[in-house]
């Protein structure tokens, strides 16, 4: 009930983009496993359990990947990390992957999540991000195409979920320079 209350109340102003802290894990865990939920937008289907997702976070950590929270207080509302590749020849490469919690989309969060988090990984050296999104998935194929993004490949019946193909969209931003 008080959470409903925080978030009627809430305004997207109100959500500050922070780099990511350790101890909103748990948060993030709870607002990754709600877009998990509507078996819609992302590759799985089920969430990993939140010791799987803190062990994840501390290995890829070590291993450069750049990460961002949406943050409303300590509540964490969306989020968005790109890991760099680990082989010699590929490091320059990081995958993104991203989420807005339902009750906060459409209102710019998402634009200022990714926005930073590219910011970030340009600064870090990166010279490319590549990301998948379904076919379907018409608000992050325009907002991916809004900061840049070009698809370069489409998988044809990428995924077959629930008696409905959809297509996988492989898509690449570049860093000038
Ligand atoms: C995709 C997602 C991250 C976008 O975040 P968001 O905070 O909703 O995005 P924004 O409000 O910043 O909008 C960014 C752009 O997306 C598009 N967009 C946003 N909401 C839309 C909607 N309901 N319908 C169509 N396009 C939409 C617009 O082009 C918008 O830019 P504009 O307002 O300048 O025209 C969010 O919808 C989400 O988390 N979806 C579920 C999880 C997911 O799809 N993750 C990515 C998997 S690849």
């Amino acid at each position: 009930m008080h959470t409903n209350k925080v978030l009627n109340e809430s305004m997207p102003t109100d959500v500050q983009i922070i780099r990511s802290r350790a101890e909103l894990l748990q948060s993030q865990h709870a607002c990754f496993a709600s877009v998990v939920a509507e078996r819609e937008y992302l590759a799985f289907l089920e969430p990993p359990s939140l010791d799987d997702v803190i062990a994840f976070n501390r290995a890829q950590n070590e291993r450069g990947m750049i990460a961002f929270q949406a943050v409303l207080g300590d509540r964490v509302v969306g989020w968005c990390d790109v890991r760099p590749a680990l082989v010699e020849g590929f490091s320059h490469n990081g995958d993104l992957g991203m989420g807005i919690h339902a009750y906060f989309r459409s209102q710019g969060i998402g634009t200022r999540l990714i926005a930073a988090t590219i910011d970030a990984c340009w600064s870090s050296g990166l010279k490319r991000i590549s990301l998948e999104v379904f076919s379907s998935n018409l608000p992050a194929i325009r907002l991916y195409e809004k900061v840049g993004f070009q698809t370069e490949v489409v998988k044809s019946r990428g995924r077959l979920l629930d008696g409905r193909y959809d297509n996988v969209h492989t898509m690449g931003l570049l860093h000038d320079g």
